[in-house]
Order: structure tokens, then C-alpha cells, then sequence
């Protein structure tokens, strides 16, 4: 996947917030460039599980992801939540794939039901109405009738679900490969990506 292929990445408050991290560290090692957004209950559970405090201000979060994985310029985009303006709002212009990466069942709910309440949500129901690939990696359990109706909705629509359970082989380094397979799957130039 080239620098021309652009991956919409979401971080949402899910348990599984070291698969989004690094899912974002290798796009953008691939030379992949990269739309990230997340809620604010991503925040809590990014500092509950990494010890990692996400930035509040968009603009903040682009400083310390670029510094901490030494991004190419303008590789890299950070939007807030409620940036309506940003690309990945519009059908215009949408990215390559979309990837919710932890994702809850809030969320997913949401994206089943069209909500588009927010950035990420939006940016979600884009991709579906363009055809353009979303992946989701749900992480709950046990799973209730309504989260597995709206899983089942989603892939109805179209969506990758993709949940973050690993059987006790696989390595962190091998759903990565997993996840970047899924996106190459989509892409006609993905080369140069690598987990
Ligand atoms: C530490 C922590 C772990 C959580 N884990 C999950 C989870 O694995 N799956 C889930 O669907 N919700 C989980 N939640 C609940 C969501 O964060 C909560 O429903 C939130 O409103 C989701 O908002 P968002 O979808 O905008 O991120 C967790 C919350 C916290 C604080």
C-alpha cells in the first residue's frame, strides 16, 4: 500500500487498545497515509491498558503520534470527533479502507443503525454508502442477541468483522499480518506494506 492509499483508523473505548496503537504504527511504517480519529472513551481505556494518555485536542494528538513514530510529513491527520469538515465526512473524497480498531458494541451499534453522531461514525457510514472497505474489530463477551443482530447487519452491508479474539497460537505480530492481509485484500498496489 502506497502513500497514495489512505487507511481511516479509529480507536474507540474497547478493550484491545494495543491492536489499534499498533495497527497505527505499521500503516504509517508501510508508508501508508493515515486519518485517525477516537472517542474520548478510547482515552480511558488507551491509559488503562497502556499507561498511554491520548491527547484531548487533535492537534495535540498529531504532535505526539508523529514523534512517537517519526511519521513522513502530512503522512499522518488527526481530526477531533466533531470535525465535520474533515475528509473522511464526505463521500467525495473517501479513503482506501476504514478500520475501527478496538471497536465497542456503542459503536457498532451506531454504524448498524446509520447514526453518523459523530466523526467516526460517520466516516463509517461513508464507507459503507460508498462500498469502500470498513473493518471492524469488535472486542465483548459474552455477546448479546442485539450485538450479534448488528454484527450480522453490518456484514449484510458489507463490513469486514474482524474481532479481536485470537486463539491461543496466534501472536500479536500474527493478527497484525491478519489485519493487513484483510486491508491488502482491498488494495491493488500494497506492496510495501508490512506488519
Ligand atoms: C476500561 C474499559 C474497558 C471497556 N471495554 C469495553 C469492551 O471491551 N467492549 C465494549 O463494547 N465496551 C467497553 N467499554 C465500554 C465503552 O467504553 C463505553 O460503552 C463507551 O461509551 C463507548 O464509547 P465509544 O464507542 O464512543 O468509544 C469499556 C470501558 C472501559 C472504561
Amino acid at each position: 500500500m502506497s502513500q497514495s492509499r489512505t487507511v481511516t483508523l479509529a480507536f474507540t473505548g474497547a478493550s484491545g487498545m494495543p491492536y489499534g496503537v499498533r495497527l497505527l504504527e505499521c500503516l504509517l511504517q508501510s508508508g501508508t497515509r493515515v486519518y485517525l480519529v477516537y472517542s474520548q472513551a478510547a482515552q480511558i481505556v488507551a491509559r488503562q491498558e497502556m499507561d498511554l494518555s491520548l491527547p484531548g485536542r487533535a492537534k495535540d494528538a498529531q504532535s505526539f503520534f508523529e514523534e512517537r513514530f517519526s511519521t513522513q510529513a502530512d503522512q499522518l491527520q488527526v481530526f477531533g470527533r466533531e470535525e465535520w469538515f474533515a475528509p473522511v465526512a464526505s463521500g467525495s473524497n473517501p479513503a482506501t479502507a476504514m478500520v475501527i480498531c478496538p471497536c465497542t458494541m456503542g459503536t457498532l451499534a451506531s454504524v448498524a443503525g446509520g447514526l453518523s453522531d459523530n466523526l467516526i461514525e460517520r466516516a463509517a457510514d461513508v464507507m459503507l454508502k460508498e462500498r469502500r472497505p470498513l473493518i471492524l474489530v469488535p472486542r465483548e463477551t459474552p455477546l448479546s442477541a442485539i450485538h450479534m443482530e448488528n454484527m450480522l447487519r453490518l456484514s449484510r452491508a458489507g463490513a469486514v468483522i474482524l474481532p479481536a479474539n485470537p486463539a491461543f497460537i496466534i501472536t500479536l505480530t500474527a493478527l497484525m499480518h491478519w489485519l493487513i492481509s484483510s486491508l491488502r485484500a482491498f488494495s491493488t498496489n500494497s506492496r510495501s506494506l508490512t506488519a
